[in-house]
């Protein structure tokens, strides 16, 4: 579908990185954009940024683990803006630990919010965008997705779980006028992994450190907002992210050899 002055569109996770970049982005072009997150104050500071840059702004603050709370957001956002056409479901944390170590809670708390509270936004947005279609749902999702990694054992089960409920999504609505898509970057620079307490010096594989480029989150929504444009399906980036997915697709064997000996 394509994004114009006017089109209504709400963003999870909007308060902070990507989603603060996708929400930039939709302002620039005129667009209507409820932003979803937990922390008011953020949005807030969002929402100004977006009606200087051009777009209409409105702040719907619920924390994804809640389903009422979310249903409300949604509920607000198609009265205010009289529908809703675009979803960029980006809410999401990385709690990162060996498997032997790890406490139950981060497994709980990371599928919950990553991927049962995109279930959750999916949900409670479909119907208007049924309604309003051709409409469009995107996901970010994470090349975690497709490349498991050493510590994230939760965190790559949320988003590989996220990016098979999008491809299935897919088939159940593209017929009707609703694209889906998801986009699966590698690292990129905002305040998720300081968040997370992962260091990626030492915990992230070493071949992918030196290979792969940490991504800026303005080119994480701009591939969103392109993936949304063309009706893309799956992107991951950078390129050379897609091909360390497309070698462990075409010889896992070979792809497991290769990140222990460069793990
Ligand atoms: N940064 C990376 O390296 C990277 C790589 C691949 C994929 N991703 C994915 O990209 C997405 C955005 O991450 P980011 O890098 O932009 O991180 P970020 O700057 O930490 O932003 C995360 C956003 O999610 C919101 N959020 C977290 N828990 C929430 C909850 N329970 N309910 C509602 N909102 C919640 C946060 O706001 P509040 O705390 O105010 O709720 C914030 O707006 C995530 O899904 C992440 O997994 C990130």
């Amino acid at each position: 579908m394509k994004i114009d002055r006017g089109t209504p569109c709400l963003v999870t996770g909007a308060s902070s990185g990507i989603g603060r970049a996708v929400a930039l982005q939709l302002a620039r072009r005129g667009a209507r954009v409820a932003l979803l997150a937990r922390t008011e104050t953020a949005l807030e500071e969002v929402a100004a940024e977006v009606r200087q840059a051009g777009g209409e702004a409105l702040v719907v603050a619920a924390d994804v683990q809640d389903a009422n709370a979310v249903a409300s957001a949604v509920e607000r956002t198609v009265e205010t803006f009289g529908g809703l056409r675009l979803l960029v479901a980006n809410a999401g944390l990385g709690r990162y630990a060996l498997v032997e170590e790890q406490p139950a809670e981060h497994v709980e708390t990371t599928i919950s919010v990553n991927y049962v509270g995109m279930t959750r936004v999916v949900r409670a947005a479909l119907p208007h965008l049924l309604t309003a279609a051709p409409s469009h749902v995107v996901g970010i999702t994470s090349s975690a997705a497709l490349i498991p990694h050493r510590l994230a054992s939760a965190y790559c089960a949320s988003k590989a779980a996220s990016n098979a409920y999008l491809a299935a999504l897919r088939l159940e609505v593209i017929d009707r006028g609703v694209g889906v898509s998801w986009v699966c970057p590698g690292v990129v620079d905002t305040p998720f992994v300081a968040k997370s307490e992962l260091d990626p010096e030492a915990d992230l594989p070493r071949l992918a450190r030196l290979m792969v480029r940490t991504l800026k989150p303005d080119e994480v929504a701009t591939a969103a907002l392109s993936a949304v444009e063309n009706n893309r399906a799956e992107v991951v980036l950078p390129w050379t992210m897609r091909m360390f997915a497309m070698s462990r697709r075409l010889a896992p064997r070979f792809a497991d050899w290769l990140h222990r000996m460069t793990g």
